[in-house]
């Protein structure tokens, strides 16, 4: 089997030193796991403990290499471990190791079954399952002894993710001692996912906290950062801990003193095609169709597209338009089939002629006709779901249609598309957007629709003036530093300096995780 489908990346040598000097400190085992044990080569370290080792894997190749160099040292079991844990009661004080990482998708039947049966077993819901790593959290935690500890590699995301948000308050419940540590560096290479260790135990002594540790690398372990929260548990999520308890209620209760984004007007995603490379089209092919009118709708499907700027004016669409980007979404709703031209139809077809034919997808099939995309209402401000360097939100005087890349806000009266706009680009709603986004390999940040309505934003009325100004700051490119403090300077101006600096502070220390910018600048 290859590595991708048994989730198989070895750990080098260094970060084993590091988790087994590490658990050393922490843990007198008298018997240890390692349920997804590979070629062994956490064993050697492990030997120091001087307690009984069991090892599981899976795959018949490895258990035969470990059966050949550790027979006499360690029990070896050749077994998926999902379903030795359903079946076994044995309990371990220190289970240890780096498990496998496989989307659900791609889980064999019988390990599905076995942590879907894990899941029932806990009481928790099956959508926690997207991933296989979830399983052997929860096997795990069946096969620990009552002051024992798990210690894993687990993928970054599962500090943050949306569908482990119940996992993480259910760890939070069982263990009263949840350790992180994350590396500046990528640990692995091979694989776009970032890793962090999770060390959960139940210290017979002591408070609930959380700690989040972070080192240059598995081989430079110079620690460069540490926080511990205590009061604002559950903590939804982990990755969170990089503000301590103080920060956190400091945020809270700057942020509790402004409006939210839902108390502006009415949000929604945009329009959902099924298919964005069928219809979304240039204005080249849809000319092609020659149909009177024709059957079209301004869209943007891709944020890259749009230039930095505030406003989004008629000209800026027209100008994506002309360098053939595609930006027409056809719309054929209330449109009869017998005023279709030739050409139109000759494109429908088309459309059904591809390895798996558009009707059959499930968005288009549950259509009356399947091409005919659901038009769902633009906004006077759209708000772009994913970001990168910062997140961007536009008025929308364009008035073009977007695709799900962004929520579209319809105000209320009482507020202007513009003001609010401009607002958004200040300290507290910026450092907000980081505090509630998970991020991607690359650095890539996302939203959902609630954690967006949830933001808050210090909102006044802006003059024309200040408007046009952050326009032209935007469209030449100003460092952001700069367009944040004029937009402070203006909409911040009751906060205290400090409490400023102290958002500032923290949005600059999100986005240097975020997007990996640590200074190694040598000063010695
Ligand atoms: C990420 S590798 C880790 C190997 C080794 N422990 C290390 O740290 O280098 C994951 C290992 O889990 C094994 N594995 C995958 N699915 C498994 C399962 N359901 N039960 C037990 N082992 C499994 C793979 O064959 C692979 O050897």
């Amino acid at each position: 089997m290859d590595e991708k489908a048994t989730g198989s990346f070895y750990t080098p040598d260094t970060l084993i030193n590091y988790m087994v000097a590490y658990a050393r400190d922490r843990i007198v085992p008298l018997n240890i796991l390692e349920p997804s044990a590979g070629d062994g080569r956490f064993v050697p370290l492990l030997k120091e403990f001087n307690c009984p080792i069991t090892l599981i894997e899976l795959e018949k190749t490895k258990t035969d290499i470990l059966h050949e160099i550790f027979d006499n040292e360690c029990e070896i079991i050749g077994s998926d471990f999902l379903n030795y844990a359903i079946k076994h009661d044995k309990k371990y004080d220190l289970i240890i190791g780096n498990p496998p990482y496989i989307s659900k998708k791609s889980v064999p039947s019988d390990q599905r079954n076995a942590s879907l049966d894990l899941i029932k077993h806990f009481e928790l819901e099956e959508t926690l399952f997207q991933n296989i790593w979830v399983s052997f959290i929860l096997g795990s935690l069946k096969l620990l002894s009552d002051n024992g500890a798990i210690f894993f590699i687990l993928p970054f995301e599962f500090l943050q993710v949306q569908y482990a948000e119940k996992l993480r308050e259910f760890l939070e419940k069982n263990f009263n001692t949840i350790e992180i540590t994350t590396f500046e560096d990528r640990i692995f290479t091979t694989i776009e996912q970032d890793i962090c260790l999770v060390y959960l135990s139940n210290e017979p002594k002591g408070k609930p906290y959380i700690q989040y540790t972070t080192f240059v690398s598995d081989t430079d372990k110079t620690q460069t950062f540490q926080s511990v929260i205590m009061r604002n548990k559950p903590l939804k999520k982990w990755s969170n801990c990089i503000l301590n308890d103080n920060e956190t209620e400091k945020l809270k209760q700057i942020s509790d003193t402004f409006p939210k984004v839902q108390s502006f007007g009415e949000i929604s995603p945009g329009i959902v095609t099924g298919a964005n490379s069928f219809f979304i089209v240039s204005k080249k092919k849809i000319s092609s169709f020659k149909m009177k009118p024709m059957p079209k709708l301004s869209i943007i499907s891709k944020c890259s597209v749009i230039p930095s700027l505030l406003d989004f004016k008629s000209e800026d669409f027209s100008a994506i338009v002309n360098t053939g980007a595609r930006s027409y979404l056809i719309n054929l709703n209330d449109i009869k089939e017998e005023t279709f031209s030739t050409y139109l139809n000759e494109y429908i077809a088309g459309g059904l002629e591809k390895d798996k034919p558009l009707n059959e997808r499930y968005k288009c099939r549950i259509r009356k006709r399947w091409y005919d995309v659901p038009i769902i209402k633009t906004g006077e401000a759209c708000f772009f779901k994913r970001f990168h360097r910062f997140p961007r939100v536009i008025i929308n005087s364009a008035g073009v249609y977007t695709t799900d890349i962004a929520y579209n806000i319809r105000f209320k009266p009482d507020y202007e598309a513009a003001s609010f706009v401009f607002c958004f680009y200040n300290s507290l709603t910026l450092a907000l957007c980081e505090y509630s986004c998970r991020f991607y390999g690359g650095g890539v940040g996302e939203l959902v629709p609630n954690e967006f309505k949830a933001l808050s934003v210090p909102y006044s009325e802006i003059s024309q003036e200040n408007i046009q100004h952050l326009d032209e700051l935007l469209r030449n490119e100003t460092e952001l530093a700069e367009i944040v403090d004029y937009v402070d300077s203006i909409v911040l101006e009751e906060l205290l300096k400090d409490d400023i600096e102290f958002l500032q502070e923290i949005r600059t220390r999100y986005i240097k995780r975020r997007m990996k910018l640590y200074d190694r600048t040598d000063n010695s």
